[in-house]
């Protein structure tokens, strides 16, 4: 069974992050992936994970973890075979607190698939721009289909007071989202099961710490 994760990568108090999360998991939950017991689902928020800024001495890629939440983490992220990370739009990018709860880790996010669903102001898409880049680089595989929340055409704001910046206002994802998440669900599955065979040939946890990476580039990249 693939075992999917969705991150909610917004930390802050009031955020949108955990309607959009709640959201994605109602839809994975009636989707035939879990619906014919090929998938199950948990939702990880990074703000009951309390991560403090990154304080490993050692670069992920050496496995050497001296932290006890790193090495919870490290365990929280062993335990899923594919991802969808919701994220919103941070000044151009994703948010700070999920980019270090990414910099964290390195073999667990390898040769799992993920899925983006992203929001913000205009659809959150530089954060999903950016989130490809920096999960290319930890060796996962972001799936093409992504969703693109707007915080103006997918939220209403009928009850809340227009001039309050704390307005979360109530997620209603428009005509086309709830089936562009299918689609991804769909291939986050696929994928999945697809690399099911890399991540049993590799699975990237070594002796060394450094397995996965010829000792020149482990050496290189922790340089
Ligand atoms: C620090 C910060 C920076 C933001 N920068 C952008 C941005 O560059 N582009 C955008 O479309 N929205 C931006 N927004 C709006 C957010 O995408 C929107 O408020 C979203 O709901 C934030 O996610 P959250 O509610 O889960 O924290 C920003 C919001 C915050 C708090």
């Amino acid at each position: 069974m693939t075992r999917i994760g969705i991150i909610v990568g917004s930390t802050r108090p009031g955020r949108r992050g955990t309607a959009v999360a709640r959201w994605v998991e109602q839809a994975t939950l009636g989707h035939t992936v879990v619906t014919t017991g090929q998938a199950s689902v948990e939702v990880v928020d990074l703000a009951a994970q309390a991560l403090p800024l990154l304080d490993e001495p050692v670069p992920a890629m050496f496995t050497d973890y001296r932290n006890p939440h790193t090495r919870r983490w490290s365990a929280v992220i062993s335990s899923f075979d594919a991802f969808v990370f919701v994220t919103p739009e941070y000044n151009h990018s994703l948010p700070a607190a999920l980019k270090n709860a990414i910099d964290f880790l390195y073999f667990e996010w390898g040769d799992k698939a993920a899925g983006l669903v992203s929001y913000g102001v205009q659809g959150g898409l530089r954060a999903s721009d950016h989130l490809r880049l920096v999960m290319a680089e930890v060796r996962a595989a972001v799936v093409p289909t992504q969703v693109s929340l707007s915080v103006f055409t997918d939220f209403d704001f009928s009850d809340f007071d227009a001039s309050d910046p704390t307005a979360a206002g109530v997620l209603r994802p428009g005509a086309g989202q709830e089936q562009d998440l299918t689609t991804m669900l769909a291939e986050v599955s696929a994928w999945s099961h697809a690399l099911r065979g890399l991540r049993a040939a590799d699975p990237g946890m070594g002796a060394n710490g450094s397995a996965g990476l010829e000792p020149d580039l482990a050496t290189e990249r922790a340089g």
